[in-house]
């Protein structure tokens, strides 16, 4: 594990968005696994503006996001369908045939996330995943609990998450629930791992989840197993470290 220390939250979407470029200038065939949340937004902006400069493109791209709210159809505002094309997809040249996303409108849970395992599988495994850090220690919807699940599942939200994430709804009883989400062993079956961790609300879960043992208590802690991750955290996310 690595950690890259960044002044603020700027200076973190700036270097995680180094990460990324370099990946897909690299690579340009590259599959990304990709996050929602207000932590991944910076690196984001950062990847267009150097798109807008011409210093990196995504035409070849192709990319699997973590989870989708179950009930929520791709045009729904709240939808994770819908944060990726306003705060990347729609800025860029990546072509939408090429973007994956759990679909929140399939009832049948067992096929959808079957469904989802075998995108995945198609596209030969993620090659960098993109991830934000749940205020629960949660990596995707991968909620804490007795065990890791494996591959992409239906989940029940956790309290914490639905407190979290009700900034992004008119009511708190407007938050769907449940979610599918990509597994833990699909996270930890990509080739390298970069998390964005900012802001002092966050300290102690990054202390729990990077400094303490690995458990499904804090799902995140796995990732101390990965064998190519990188946290990029600031200061303040870093202060109980
Ligand atoms: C989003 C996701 C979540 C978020 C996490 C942190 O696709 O999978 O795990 O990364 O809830 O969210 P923010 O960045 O909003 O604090």
């Amino acid at each position: 594990m690595e950690i890259i220390r960044a002044r603020d939250y700027d200076h973190m979407s700036r270097q995680a968005a180094n990460i990324l470029s370099a990946q897909v200038i690299l690579h340009p065939e590259s599959v990304l696994g990709l996050a929602t949340g207000s932590s991944p937004i910076g690196t984001y902006r950062q990847l267009i503006d150097w798109y807008k400069k011409g210093d990196v493109d995504f035409r070849r791209v192709r990319t699997v996001n973590l989870d989708e709210y179950v009930g929520l159809a791709a045009d729904h505002e709240q939808s994770y369908a819908h944060f990726m094309r306003a705060n990347f997809f729609d800025h860029v040249d990546i072509p939408a045939g090429n973007t994956h996303i759990p679909d929140g409108t399939n009832a049948d849970a067992e096929h959808e996330c079957a469904r989802y395992d075998a995108v995945i599988r198609a596209l030969g495994g993620v090659d960098l995943q993109l991830l934000g850090l749940g205020p629960n220690g949660h990596i995707g919807f991968n909620e804490p609990g007795d065990s890791f699940t494996k591959g992409t599942h239906k989940v029940l939200l956790a309290e914490a998450t639905i407190r979290a994430n009700k900034r992004f709804f008119k009511r708190e009883e407007d938050v769907p629930r449940c979610a599918y989400t990509m597994g833990i062993l699909d996270i930890m079956q990509a080739e390298r791992v970069v998390m964005v961790v900012s802001g002092e609300g966050k300290a102690d879960i990054v202390h729990r989840a990077f400094f303490g043992p690995v458990t499904p208590r804090v799902p995140a802690s796995i990732l101390q197993l990965h064998k190519n991750f990188t946290l990029v955290a600031d200061e303040a996310a870093l202060s109980k470290c």
